[in-house]
């Protein structure tokens, strides 16, 4: 996710700024910028790349010492990661220099307004829509803090804003809406920033803005108002991590940090993709509506986590499109000359957009004329650039090797695709797919409900310290949810685990059952035909041999109960949602496994993150 540090205060701000997106690039970024107020004018140095591209950038040609500087290191959403796109973004008229973390749902609209009033745009960003509204009001005489509430209420999306005036500079000013911001309270010099990490250094006095809140900063004071500018109460706290322990927001590991920012990303995966007419729109997706009309085959192609995700869509997508949906693992797919036309739809699914084998998968196809979309998470990488068409899942960066945002947001993004080609093709109506999405869009606070229920999770882990082998079972799309718990189990605490169809147990892998053996079961939700009866009996075949059952149920599944050993309740959802919150406590448990047992959660051994080599 993008870092946002502003600074108004006796220090050099340029120094202060690039010091403090330094303590912010564990947070992932491909551009970053600086921009301060000298004699009166802006000032920008921006550069697409790594902090060091800014650095050389700004030795080659110096900012001058400033007391006021605001700097952005940029994760791309809307276009790529280029000089041009990379913040601060300055209003045509000089007037205002602005950064942004988050994504302005109605940019494009208020884009097109602004340029029927001459407004001329350098970026494709969403960003620049808020500069040049803010440039517009402060010309008008507005002030500063007046123009940056009335900026505000016109955005819809999630959005922090810091911006500066040229003729004021002595000040900032700074907004929240879904998106972090803190202010680093100071003697003489105050700071806002997206995380702690960016000031810790100077102060650990902090205030955290609350919602819709605006603040107005100087070196010798905040005020904080609301929207409509009425005074407002935020929260002041005094920061007790030390720099390292800041960088991944108090948590041990990026892994847990991640799992912890699943609602958000979910949430931002989903935004904005409701037209107002209530139609879902995927903007990204550029191929024509007649080409997705006369697909008659659909194939996943992914590897690891994000195969898995792709195990799940396949369940949504024949369901919703009546299409034939096949999922195949990258790495086996060209090499078993697979059946494409030029009316088979070829689905990636890539955290990286670099992942070799994928990239592999994505030429062969294109070769037979297959349409090619990608489901990604890094805007401007190669998989997204070599696709036809791209849907971002807008998870922020992560950086644990061991995939769980990306996994829960390549599930959601599956399901819009899914719903979108419903739509297209008229396979579902229009209140089917508008309750699916209001389904989706109230998963994030579920999710976070699952993430305050970890503390049984934590004493499974020291239970199963010395366990030497974990079995998964699930059913639909719970198999593709145990073979991810097995998954993340093998690659961070170096255990043997197996997820199986709990139907297929009985034909084999029920012999490695013997007393003791720990055996996650993700049970369907009730009332879901007989697959929740049938997941019953396969708990029940396994605890006859001596297994210890952890069932992950529906709240309030009385059924399952006396079959469990360790009952994990999940809040209630439809059966193809499970997964967005069963895979939750899985991941949960691995991290803290591995953590009990002293190793690298962020980096297990041998892996890497973005796997480049077929
Ligand atoms: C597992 C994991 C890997 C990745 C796989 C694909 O936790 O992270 O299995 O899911 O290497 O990576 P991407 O999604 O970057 O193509």
């Amino acid at each position: 996710m993008c870092g946002i540090i502003g600074y108004v205060g006796p220090r050099v701000a340029r120094e202060v700024v690039v010091a403090g997106l330094q303590r912010m690039e564990y947070r992932g970024y491909d551009s970053a910028g600086v921009a301060v107020i000298a004699d009166g004018s802006l000032q920008v140095r921006k550069k697409a790349g790594k902090i060091g591209n800014l650095t050389s950038a700004l030795a080659a040609d110096p900012l001058p010492d400033t007391e006021i500087g605001i700097g952005h290191t940029r994760w791309a959403t809307h276009g790529g990661p280029t000089d041009a796109n990379a913040h601060p973004h300055v209003s045509t008229n000089g007037r205002v220099a602005l950064i942004h973390n988050g994504i302005i749902e109605n940019f494009a609209a208020l884009r097109l307004e602004l340029e029927t009033q001459g407004v001329c745009f350098l970026s494709q960003t969403d960003t620049e829509v808020a500069a040049q509204l803010l440039g517009v009001e402060v010309a008008k005489g507005v002030d500063l803090a007046d123009a940056l509430r009335a900026v505000c209420r016109r955005l819809d999306g999630a959005f922090t804003l810091v911006a500066i005036d040229s003729a004021q500079p002595d000040r900032l000013v700074a907004a929240r809406r879904n998106s972090p911001l803190v202010v680093g309270i100071g003697q003489g010099e105050n700071f806002v920033a997206s995380d702690v990490a960016a000031f810790i250094e100077f102060t650990r006095n902090a205030v955290e803005l609350g919602q819709d809140q605006v603040v107005d900063v100087t070196r010798d004071g905040i005020t904080v108002t609301d929207f409509d500018g009425n005074p407002a109460l935020s929260r002041p706290f005094e920061v007790t991590w030390d720099l390292s322990a800041a960088e991944k927001a108090g948590f041990d590991w990026f892994m847990r940090k991640e799992i912890h920012e699943q609602p958000q990303a979910v949430a931002d995966t989903l935004l904005g993709r409701f037209t107002t007419d209530g139609a879902l729109k995927l903007d990204e997706l550029h191929i024509p509506e007649e080409e997705l009309r006369s697909v008659d085959k659909i194939i996943i192609v992914a590897c690891g986590s994000a195969y898995y995700a792709g195990l799940v869509a396949k369940y949504a997508i024949e369901h919703w499109i009546r299409v034939p949906c096949e999922v195949e693992i990258a790495s086996e797919f060209r090499y078993r000359d697979p059946i494409i036309t030029r009316t088979t739809l070829v689905v990636t699914i890539s955290q990286s957009g670099e992942t070799a084998d994928t990239l592999m998968a994505i030429r062969h196809a294109r070769e037979q004329h297959a349409k090619v979309i990608a489901i990604c998470n890094t805007n401007g990488s190669t998989i997204p650039r070599e696709s036809d068409a791209v849907l971002y899942t807008h998870a922020g960066p992560e950086l644990g090797v061991a995939s769980t945002k990306g996994f829960l947001t390549q599930v959601a993004a599956c399901y819009l695709l899914g719903l979108y080609l419903a739509q297209v093709r008229g396979t579902m109506f229009g209140d089917e797919i508008a309750q699916i999405m209001n389904e989706l869009a109230a998963v994030p606070p579920l999710i976070q409900e699952v993430l305050e229920r970890m503390t049984p999770i934590k004493g499974l882990a020291r239970q199963f310290g010395n366990t030497k082998s974990v079995l998964f079972l699930g059913r639909h799309v719970g198999y593709p949810v145990a073979l991810e718990g097995a998954l993340k189990l093998k690659e961070i605490a170096y255990l043997h685990a197996e997820g199986f169809p709990a139907g297929e147990l009985k034909h084999g892998p029920i012999a490695l059952v013997e007393a003791g053996v720990p055996v996650f079961v993700v049970v369907p939700p009730q009332g879901r035909d007989q697959l929740h009866d049938k997941v019953v009996s396969n708990i029940q075949e396994v605890r006859a041999r001596g297994a210890l059952t952890i069932v992950l149920a529906e709240e309030g599944d009385l059924e399952v109960e006396p079959f469990a050993d360790v009952l994990f309740p999940l809040p209630k959802v439809s059966t193809l949602l499970q997964p967005l919150l069963a895979t939750v406590p899985l991941q949960y448990f691995a991290c803290e496994l591995a953590t009990l047992k002293g190793y690298d959660v962020d980096q297990p051994r041998n892996l890497a993150k973005s796997v480049t080599v077929e």
